[in-house]
């Protein structure tokens, strides 16, 4: 259960959402179907970051913990918000900004320490070969409506993105 639906969802939501972005990025998407093979590296990572599919996950704390001015006490139940993490301003430069480009900052979409996600190599695999294929076979990909999202306050993804394209 946890290796289909911790690798399923999140991969084609990554997937979906990323695209969304792209749409409209058209410079950036235009950058990344000229040469897949060159930009995907730092366009998933930053693709992963932007859209952080994994809203949160939970802790309890094990021990009396100040974590950023707060105190936490033993039996506290916490949440860790990668979305949050992936747009902290002393960990990226413009972290409001999309950029392919970017490099060396590292982000937290795949969480980290003792859970860090265990799919996350198969992940950048099955990313870069699907958006792979959808960059070269696509052709001037046009957004006809904006996407309709899941309902979902754990993994953040579209159900339908109606678009357009040549061949
Ligand atoms: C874009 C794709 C993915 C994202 C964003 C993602 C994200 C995450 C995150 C944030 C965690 C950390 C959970 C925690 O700290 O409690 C995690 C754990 C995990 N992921 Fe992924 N994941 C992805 C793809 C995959 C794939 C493809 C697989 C397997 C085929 C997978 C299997 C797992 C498993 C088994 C864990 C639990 C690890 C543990 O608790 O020790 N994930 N993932």
């Amino acid at each position: 259960m946890l290796l289909i639906d911790a690798g399923g969802d999140t991969t084609r939501n990554l997937v979906g959402t990323g695209m969304y972005e792209l749409l409209k990025h058209p410079d950036q998407l235009a950058m990344l179907a000229s040469d897949p093979d060159k930009y995907l590296p730092t366009a998933r990572e930053e693709l992963l970051r932007w859209t952080s599919p994994v809203i949160y996950m939970r802790r309890s704390v094990t021990q009396d913990v100040e974590l950023g001015g707060e105190q936490l006490r033993a039996g506290d139940k916490v949440v860790m918000y990668y979305g949050s993490a992936n747009r902290d301003e002393e960990a990226f430069q413009r972290p409001n900004e999309l950029n392919i480009l970017r490099e060396g900052e590292r982000h937290l979409a795949f969480g980290g320490g003792h859970h860090v996600c265990l799919g996350q190599w198969f992940a950048r695999l099955e990313i870069d070969a699907i958006m792979k294929e959808v960059l070269l076979r696509l052709k001037d990909v046009e957004l006809l409506q904006e996407p309709s999202w899941m309902t979902s306050n754990f993994i953040s993804g579209i159900t339908k993105m109606p678009i357009r394209f040549g061949s």
